[in-house]
């Protein structure tokens, strides 16, 4: 057993577990998630209560999974078999594969879509485009029933690659190499949109905050946005967190991945909102923003066409590196667990992902062939987003706080995230752990019923 252990792949240094864990992080929740879903929520108010979110229930449950996972060095399920055998904690972990799953069925349609605009792009289809025809553009790309599923084949082929070359030839290098350059490519695409003329209007509609906009469902969506966002809930981070180096400052990576993931959103924001405003498009146009406004902003500038190539091509970047990190989940419990190979677990997870998400993909609009099945108003594909982001990340994070704060002694976590008392971080400890006690645990509670209508909130 020790043996096992110690051959166990990991990151190789502090950067590596930086960059990984961003990639993670960083992704279609960022350019796609984050932008529709604040145009669709209002805006400003939304952002704001995304943040708060992101500070007192995202940040203490990160750490609280890198600790598990460093602490362990086990996947989700194997981890909390360790620190509690043959309780129903162990659950938690099940759950988690359970959410990842989810997740991906319809993450690696949307992956698959910005799959397609880089070919689209580099093809010359955003030629003279218009606000009309970026709309028809995007409906005709996944509405089709070949087109958007033979990408989504090519976007698990790509990730089971990466993963089958391991954590440190696979998803290290890769991480490492693309994560500056797709932040850089981020704020060129600023500059362009915040110069466009009405710009102000989107600015202003992303930082102006108007309270009556907050309801109940709002708050919900804001809170799995941020779950979603830092791939917490489900064991991701538990899992990268089993890959981290002994002598990681774990604080400092949280915030530190925290902080660098939402300047991401931010800056996806100011590309995408000025660019809505300037040519009169809907801020709540659901899904498709992303797709229908980038192009937009690229189509009048010299080497526009080369930007919109490379913003896609980045894009389709983050969205490998983030669903790498779902995929880990179920790959490292099917390998450690199940005691399969990991090229096994790879591939059959990539045939779960393609025959379960192929169905998300030809259901993701009202129109596409299954568009008209739906269950409590949802499609398929909304409803893989809404079970896993809205109820099973949150109740994943809210049992994760509880184990934290009422399963965990203290002193065990006061010693892992000091690195055995290395790191002089006593007072910082002191403060998570109110906060993932108390704060963390009661915040979720009221988001639910409130949610469900059981109490008032807003
Ligand atoms: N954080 C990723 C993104 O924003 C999505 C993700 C969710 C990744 C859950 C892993 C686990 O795109």
């Amino acid at each position: 057993m020790e043996n096992k252990i110690a051959n166990r792949q990991g990151f190789s240094s502090g950067l590596a577990v930086f960059f990984a864990t961003l990639g993670s992080a960083v992704g279609l929740g960022n350019i796609w998630k984050f932008p529709y879903l604040t145009g669709e929520f209002g805006g400003g108010a939304f952002l704001l209560i995304y943040l708060l979110c992101i500070v007192f229930v995202g940040l203490p449950i990160m750490l609280s999974e890198f600790y598990i996972g460093r602490k362990t060095r086990k996947n989700v399920v194997g981890a909390f078999e360790q620190l509690k055998p043959g309780t129903p904690w162990n659950s938690i972990g099940l759950m988690g594969v359970v959410a990842s799953y989810l997740i991906m069925f319809f993450y690696s349609c949307v992956a698959g879509w910005v799959y397609s605009y880089v070919f689209k792009a580099i093809r010359g289809d955003f030629s003279g485009i218009t606000p009309e025809l970026a709309n028809t553009q995007f409906a005709s790309t996944i509405n089709s029933p070949v087109w958007p599923i033979m990408w989504q084949v090519i976007v698990v082929f790509v990730v089971s690659a990466i993963l089958i070359s391991g954590v440190k030839n696979g998803i290290e290098r890769v991480t490492k190499t693309l994560m500056p350059v797709l932040f850089i490519l981020i704020i060129i695409c600023d500059i362009r949109a915040l110069t466009l003329p009405n710009s102000s209007k989107g600015f202003s509609f992303l930082f102006h905050i108007d309270f009556s906009r907050l309801t109940g469902p709002v708050i919900l969506t804001a809170l799995g946005l941020a779950f979603f966002k830092l791939s917490l809930g489900m064991g991701t981070m538990i899992t990268y967190g089993s890959y981290f180096t002994k002598d990681n400052n774990m604080v400092n990576t949280a915030l530190r991945v925290a902080i660098s993931d939402t300047i991401v959103s931010i800056l996806a924001g100011l590309a995408i909102f000025p660019a809505v405003f300037s040519f009169g498009m809907e801020p709540g146009a659901g899904p498709g923003l992303l797709f229908m406004t980038i192009p937009l902003v690229f189509s009048q500038v010299p080497f526009g066409n080369m930007l919109l190539i490379a913003f896609f091509v980045l894009s389709s970047i983050a969205a490998t590196t983030a669903m790498i990190s779902m995929v880990e989940v179920p790959v490292a419990y099917f390998s450690e667990e199940k005691g399969i190979s990991r090229t096994k677990a790879v591939l059959i997870n990539a045939v779960i992902i393609l025959v379960i998400g192929s169905l998300a993909t030809l259901s993701a609009d009202g129109s596409s062939l299954l568009g008209g099945f739906t269950m409590f108003g949802k499609t398929l594909f909304d409803m893989f987003d809404f079970i896993s982001s809205n109820i099973l990340l949150p109740i994943g994070g809210l049992l994760i706080a509880l184990f934290i704060g009422y399963a965990t002694r203290k002193d065990d976590l006061k010693n892992e995230l000091s690195n055995n008392g290395i790191l002089r971080n006593r007072r910082v400890v002191d403060v998570f752990y109110v906060i993932v006690k108390f704060i963390t645990p009661i915040l979720l509670i009221i988001v639910f019923l409130n949610s469900i209508g059981v109490i008032k909130v807003s």
